[in-house]
């Protein structure tokens, strides 16, 4: 098949779909690998890198003009133009984007919306949600450690006693364990508050403190249980319980990174603007959640403002969307990873010495008809 790989245009993105160890292994299998000239610049790799790797080098249109494109967000305007109705396209196309996902159907392309994977062990290796949320979890304490003017650990010298930073984590998905084990490594006291009961265990064996708010009701433990390993909202009743125990932990902390997420749904408000008034000046939150909070305002924190560092009654608000991006060779390393290991999925590996195969869309595959948008003309998106 041809394969194009076009340089992301979207603001602020760095990451590519392919890298020249992905790019050597398409070609293995028999596939014309076209890439678009600069496409992986700013995640470390060259185009003498993909050459070297045996793909071609080609514009914008060449990248696009190809039967399977493969990138990193969703296309613009523009960029979908260049595609031709039946091209194939493979990227986070954001599932819960009903106009894009629309637009994308109207202009005949087969769209699948890596993000939409189940949370399975079959689909581990494409989860493309685990890997960028990875490093945006280790990403968000660099970011925080930059910004603070004290340091992360205990230090004693001849000068005094400097103390540990406390640090709460919101929300301890895959970005929040990651970082609560990159904060313990520089050497701060941590608590985290997740809805999940089952996270508890996974704190403690990282070394930090669960803020335990027990359930109540069955109701409240029913919601706590989640659907599919992700959070549904819970009861107003555990929420309030949440922000008084919550709201001690922040007034005492030095830092908070909050990730608390609920799929398809605002994210939840877990730090009023009363909580950062508690705070010590010089505090920072990092809001992992920026963008994404109620009518799109806000995130974890109702002040944060997307793509940007406020500071609000003395509290740095760190709003960055797109941490993965700040961190673009590792990040295009693993999400290219996880592309190719979709592309087995869709685009079965040819025998050695056998032609390439073609795309071949299998509804009886759970990860193929999860991650299926449009085809037809149509949008297919399960709910
Ligand atoms: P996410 O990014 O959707 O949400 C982040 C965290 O916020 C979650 O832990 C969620 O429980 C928490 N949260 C939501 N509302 C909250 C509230 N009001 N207060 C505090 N915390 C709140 O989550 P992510 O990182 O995508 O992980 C989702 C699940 O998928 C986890 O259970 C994870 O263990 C599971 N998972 C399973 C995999 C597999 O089996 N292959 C691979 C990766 C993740």
């Amino acid at each position: 098949m041809r394969i194009g790989v076009p340089a992301e245009v979207m603001a602020g993105e760095s990451r590519v779909a392919v890298t020249p160890e992905t790019a050597r292994k398409l070609v293995g299998q028999g596939h014309e690998v076209r890439v678009q000239s600069g496409a992986g610049l700013r995640a470390s790799a060259t185009d003498s890198a993909y050459q070297a790797a045996g793909a071609q080098i080609v514009d914008a249109a060449g990248a696009y003009g190809s039967e399977l494109v493969l990138k990193v967000r969703a296309p613009l305007p523009a960029e979908r133009a260049l595609m031709q109705p039946g091209t194939a396209l493979v990227g986070m196309l954001n599932p819960f984007d009903a106009d894009g996902l629309a637009a994308l159907a109207a202009a005949g392309l087969t769209c699948f919306a890596l993000e939409a994977a189940p949370r399975t062990t079959r689909a581990q290796g494409l989860d493309v949600l685990s890997s960028q949320a990875n490093i945006a979890g280790y990403k968000a304490v660099m970011v925080a450690a930059n910004q603070y003017g004290r340091i992360f650990p205990m230090l004693m010298t001849a000068a005094g006693t400097l103390k540990a930073a406390r640090v709460v984590i919101l929300g301890v998905g895959v970005a929040g364990l990651q970082a609560i084990a990159t904060a313990k490594r520089l050497g701060a006291v941590i608590e985290a508050s997740d809805v999940r009961p089952s996270v508890k265990e996974q704190v403690e064996s990282l070394g930090a403190k669960f803020i335990d708010v027990p359930y109540e009701t069955a109701e409240e433990k029913e919601a706590a249980e989640g659907v599919g390993g992700y959070a549904r909202p819970m009861p107003p009743s555990w929420l309030e319980r949440q922000q008084v125990e919550v709201a001690q932990r922040v007034a005492q902390a030095d830092i908070v990174i909050s990730t608390a997420l609920i799929p398809g749904r605002a994210a939840p408000v877990l730090i009023t603007e009363e909580m950062v008034k508690s705070m010590k000046p010089g505090s920072v939150i990092v809001d992992i959640a920026a963008g994404k909070g109620p009518k799109g305002v806000g995130g974890n924190c109702p002040l944060t403002e997307a793509d940007t560092t406020v500071q609000k009654h003395g509290v740095f608000i760190i709003g960055e969307t797109n941490l993965p991006a700040l961190v673009p060779a590792d990040s295009s390393s693993l999400y290219a990873r996880n592309v190719l290991d979709f592309l087995k999925l869709i685009v079965p590996p040819a025998a050695k010495g056998e032609p390439a195969a073609s795309l071949q869309v299998d509804l009886e595959d759970d990860i193929v008809a999860a991650c299926l948008m449009t085809q037809g003309g149509e949008v297919k998106r399960k709910s």
